[in-house]
């Protein structure tokens, strides 16, 4: 695939492969510089005295601190994104592909320069207001060994080393349909379904779905818990393998339309960016709540923090130790508990350190939820406004309504085709009492 093509027409991975190759040739000329010059010097930098060694970076690395290697990648790094985006501003072919292609390239230049900035010798705080901490981890080296076959499957699928995964088996199968038909009407080509049985991978296959075929192998613990739990659990397992293979993925739900491509409403700083169960500013970005206590008299008033879960439906997730951490964590969890993933996947992103527990240092970013909706969102609050037809959501998740295939295909009726009594029929919530599970 590489150097195949040079400029115009070129694919978004083409130049994104070239570029890792040029930043390993960098790496490459860095190190064999470093011999040279160790050859030449072999007392090192700093000969005088002690303590300077100290101070410097092999004083780090001595401490099993970050070492001159990982200094030279990343200013590796930041120089070939710089000449990358310099090029990409030139070339006015494929110019949505190359437009996202500039905001990632950005997004990563920026990222890179924060991570150099924290592998250097220890900074002096500076001015007030300006300190700011690093967020945006680095992504692993990948590892193809893991599973050559979807690594190759990968390097045709993704763009800019992302795409949309879905799992999915042939019981659901009516709703990976409208699913993927939400994909393919907004010109988003990065995605697979991971199917769980040959029929859904056929049905896929017929649809000229990207597809890989993926046994549903369920651990013991969970292979008596008896309902869905266990191919949540899996989610989770299975995500694994695309970290370690160095793609960040869009995890989606099948009960999950699209309407616009979501890879222009991702700020890739965060090791964890997801949709919220939140309906306003409050329950979706965290409030206080406030809990009352009155026989404490003048102390009565304890401050509480809330959020809205994580829905674990649909979120993106970065190539970090943290993330892939977390997976492990979630996976690890759900094949001992009966316990819900989202609930899981929530408590290990939030609970902080404590006696007998060590938390998860991830970073997270709740994605905007006036743009990836759900169902609540639609249903019981902004379809009442005049204008809800000329509304340009990212996506919907129906997600708290049992009837989704009936809401997805109205919500297709409303937004695609102009049908805009396509709604009324739906309550705002769900009959009660309701023995779906969302
Ligand atoms: C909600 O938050 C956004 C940005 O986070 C802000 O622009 C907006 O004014 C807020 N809305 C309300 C009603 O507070």
């Amino acid at each position: 695939m590489k150097g195949k093509k040079d400029g115009v027409g070129i694919r978004a991975g083409q130049a994104l492969w070239a570029r890792d190759y040029r930043v390993a040739a960098a790496v490459l000329l860095g190190i064999t510089c470093g011999v040279i010059w160790a050859s030449l010097h072999p007392h090192g930098f700093f000969t005088s005295s002690k303590t300077a060694s100290q101070t410097n970076f092999q004083g780090r690395g001595s401490q099993g601190q970050p070492s001159d290697g990982h200094v030279l990648l990343l200013e590796a790094k930041v120089s070939v994104l710089q000449s990358e985006l310099v090029k990409l501003k030139t070339e006015n072919k494929n110019l949505l592909l190359i437009k996202q292609q500039m905001q990632v390239a950005e997004q990563e230049r920026d990222a890179a320069r924060k991570q150099l900035l924290e592998l250097g010798p220890p900074r002096k705080a500076g001015p007030w207001g300006t300190a700011k901490s690093l967020r945006t981890n680095q992504a692993v080296l990948p590892d193809e060994s893991v599973n050559p076959d979807l690594a190759k499957l990968l390097q045709d699928v993704a763009i800019n080393k992302e795409l949309i995964v879905g799992i999915s088996n042939n019981n659901v199968r009516s709703m990976l349909q409208v699913w993927f038909e939400s994909i393919q009407r907004v010109g988003v080509t990065n995605y697979l379904v991971v199917a769980l049985d040959d029929e859904i991978a056929q049905f896929c296959k017929d649809h000229k779905v990207p597809v890989y075929r993926r046994d549903a192998t369920i651990s013991k613990a969970q292979a008596n818990t008896g309902d869905n739990h266990a191919i949540s659990g899996l989610k989770f397992h299975l995500l694994r393998e695309f970290l370690v293979l160095g793609y960040s993925v869009l995890l989606s739900d099948v009960d999950i339309l699209y309407f616009q491509n979501p890879f222009s409403y991702l700020q890739r700083d965060c090791d964890v960016e997801s949709m919220t169960d939140g309906y306003d500013n409050a329950t979706a970005y965290g409030y206080d709540d406030v809990s009352d206590d009155q026989s404490m008299g003048w102390a009565r008033y304890a401050h509480t923090m809330r959020i809205w879960v994580f829905n674990s439906g649909l979120f993106y997730i970065r190539p970090t130790v943290p993330s892939i951490e977390l997976l492990d964590r979630v996976t690890d969890r759900l094949s001992k508990e009966k316990a819900w993933d989202q609930a899981v996947f929530n408590e290990e992103l939030f609970y902080p350190s404590h006696p007998g527990y060590e938390g998860l240092h991830a970073s997270r970013r709740v994605l905007d939820y006036l743009l990836f909706l759900n169902s609540k969102m639609v249903f019981k609050i902004l379809r009442k406004q005049g204008n809800f037809a000329q509304y340009k959501p990212v996506t919907i998740h129906v997600n708290y309504h049992p009837d989704k295939y009936d809401r997805m295909v109205a919500l297709i009726d409303y937004f695609v085709n102009g049908k805009t009594d396509a709604l009324d029929r739906f309550p705002d919530g769900s009959e009660w009492p309701s023995n779906a599970s969302r």
